[in-house]
């Protein structure tokens, strides 16, 4: 089906999500959860907003596409929304980039860069407990400091891999991804395959020095290579 993205007009499958459509033309929008190989879209993150004609601001990532659907990816209404999103994401992130592991590939600065939104000073110190570092697995880190509630991990682990070593646990504020019972990462089923530091658009899961994904880059589920 067609419809028109930005004033561009874009074709896609239908039932295709509006985030996958406009990425494959080459359009960009913000999004940190969206996994296209999902049978259902998680919709955690709420940073992939767009306008879409006669219904308003909706999420990429859930939205499917219509035939001649008019979609504005970059109003006012949806940057400022997005900017509003990634800052509350912020306050909870400790910024520690410059020792941060996942610095260059760090989806966060990514779109902080491409929405122009600053570090909030106002919103600092990091409001919430830090929690030490799961170091017990020999190949990799897990700062759930760091962790941004994207899914990716547990998604992979589980629909993927197969094991299901983490899952979210708890609700609202308190949720967070961790093991059964909060043991060491290395007391679980977990098969070390690393998909979860390859999809962790963060640096909640790092190598461990010395450690290299076997594929040599990180894996950002269903974007264009
Ligand atoms: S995950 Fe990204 S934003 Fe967070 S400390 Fe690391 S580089 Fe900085
Ligand atoms: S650890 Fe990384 S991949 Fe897992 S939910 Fe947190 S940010 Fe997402
Ligand atoms: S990418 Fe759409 S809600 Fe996260």
């Amino acid at each position: 089906m067609e419809l028109t993205i930005d004033g561009r007009k874009v074709r896609a499958p239908e039932g295709e999500k509006i985030l996958w459509a406009a990425l494959d033309a080459g359009i960009e929008i913000p999004h940190l959860c969206a996994i296209r190989e999902a049978d259902r879209p998680w919709g955690g993150c709420r940073l992939c907003w767009v306008e879409v004609e006669g219904k308003g601001l909706v999420t990429a990532c859930t939205e499917p596409v219509r035939e001649g659907m008019v979609v504005r990816t970059d109003t006012e209404e949806v940057r400022r929304l997005q900017r509003r999103i990634l800052g509350l994401i912020l306050r909870d992130h400790p910024m520690e980039c410059k020792t941060c592991p996942k610095r260059p590939t760090c989806e966060l600065l990514k779109w902080m860069r491409f929405l122009k939104v600053k570090i909030p000073k106002d919103l600092r110190p990091f409001p919430r407990e830090m929690t030490e570092p799961d170091e017990s697995h020999p190949l990799f880190v897990f700062d759930p400091n760091k962790c941004i509630l994207c899914g990716k991990c547990v998604w992979v682990c589980k629909e993927v891999e197969g094991v299901g070593a983490i899952d979210f646990a708890f609700r609202g504020y308190g949720m967070r991804v961790t093991t059964f019972l909060g043991k060491p990462i290395v007391q679980t089923p977990c098969t070390g395959c690393l998909r979860c530091v390859e999809v962790c658009p963060v640096g909640a899961f790092y190598l461990k020095e010395g450690v290299e994904l076997e594929r040599g880059k990180e894996e950002h589920l269903g974007e264009r290579p």
